[in-house]
């Protein structure tokens, strides 16, 4: 039997070597909920803001509002600087019961490393460890840390254990610095190599887009591998990574047309005519690959209704079946 998440983070790991990345504005509960037909594993929300649940804020609390009744595993990541705010906030999050905590160290947002957290965190391993261990003392539940090779140069290694010495149960390390943003192949090799001495599971991020990243990246010595945009606009490359994990048969691909028609009406029981807008980025992704993507794109994004997307859908499903 598979163990669940909560209660034996590594084992878990060891069964289902995958995990779905938290991405802002991205894997919300529409999207979640499109996931789940290709993924039985750990999802995360988007990062949530320590401060926006301290104050309050209704739109951070919508966002994980249908955790306690997604089935799970589903994973909330809190972005904070200060540790004892930060446990706080997981104190008020626990009512959604999440499968794990993760704390973000790697978001390299300007006006989130001016606050002290996301990357920030990197410059300061010990900082970085009293967040990890003010959490883990104040909610019963397995607390991992997403991570990049550092702010502005590699000291992974010095913050990885400081992690593992507060007691984090496992590090996903994005392989560029903050700096780097997003600029350049991720830096696999280096990271794999931090999975192989370190004293916790290491689940590796960046670039993974093919069933090949993910066979080597197992087989590199790492517990685990994150989809994040890989899975953009093709959620069931989330089945085929798990495939390829487990050395069993690619599933069928489905229909490109259902899969976005099912996301629309997610979107709209979510949030009505008013999450258009928020979908057109998924939109984008989907099309990305069609053959006359530029001026479908044009035609989905200044789409004003679910109506007219649906309209340009049905004139799109021949071709995309094709392909
Ligand atoms: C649109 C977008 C939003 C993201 N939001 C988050 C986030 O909220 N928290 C986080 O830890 N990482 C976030 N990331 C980083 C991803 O989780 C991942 O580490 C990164 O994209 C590298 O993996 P990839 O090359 O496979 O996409 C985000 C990435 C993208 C593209």
């Amino acid at each position: 039997m598979i163990p669940s998440p909560t209660q034996d983070f590594a084992g878990y790991l060891r069964e289902v070597p995958l995990v779905v990345a938290p991405m802002a504005d991205v894997t919300d509960t529409p999207f979640r909920r499109i996931l789940r037909r290709f993924f039985p594993g750990l999802l995360f929300t988007e990062m949530i803001s320590a401060e926006g649940i301290l104050h309050g804020s209704e739109k951070t609390f919508r966002m994980v509002e249908t955790v306690p009744e997604e089935e799970a595993p589903v994973g909330i990541q809190i972005l904070g600087a200060d540790p004892t705010r930060v446990a706080e906030a997981a104190r008020l999050l626990i009512r959604y019961r999440p499968a794990v905590l993760d704390i973000n160290m790697g978001c390299p947002v300007r006006k989130v490393l001016k606050n002290g957290s996301g990357a920030a965190l990197l410059s300061d391993p010990k900082r970085a460890g009293e967040v990890v261990r003010a959490v883990r003392d104040t909610v019963d539940l397995p607390v991992t840390v997403k991570i990049r090779l550092g702010l502005d140069h590699d000291n992974a290694e010095d913050v990885i254990a400081a992690l593992f010495c507060a007691g984090a149960v496992a590090v996903t390390v994005h392989g560029r610095t903050a700096v780097q943003l997003y600029r350049g192949p991720a830096d696999r090799r280096r990271v794999l190599e931090i999975a192989r001495a370190a004293p916790l599971p290491i689940v590796v991020s960046g670039d993974v887009r093919t069933e090949e990243d993910v066979r080597e990246i197992l087989s590199g010595g790492a517990a685990g591998a994150l989809l994040a945009r890989g899975i953009l606009g093709r959620p069931w490359f989330a089945a085929r990574a798990l495939a390829a994990a487990r050395g069993s048969a690619p599933p069928p691909r489905p229909s490109c047309t259902e899969v976005i028609e099912d996301h629309l009406d997610e979107v709209l029981r979510w949030s009505g005519e008013e999450g258009i807008r928020a979908f057109r980025r998924h939109l984008v992704e989907y099309v990305r690959f069609h053959p006359r993507a530029r001026r479908l794109r044009h035609a989905l994004v200044t789409a004003q209704s679910s109506r007219e997307i649906r309209r340009i859908l049905r004139d799109l499903s021949s071709s995309f079946e094709e392909e």
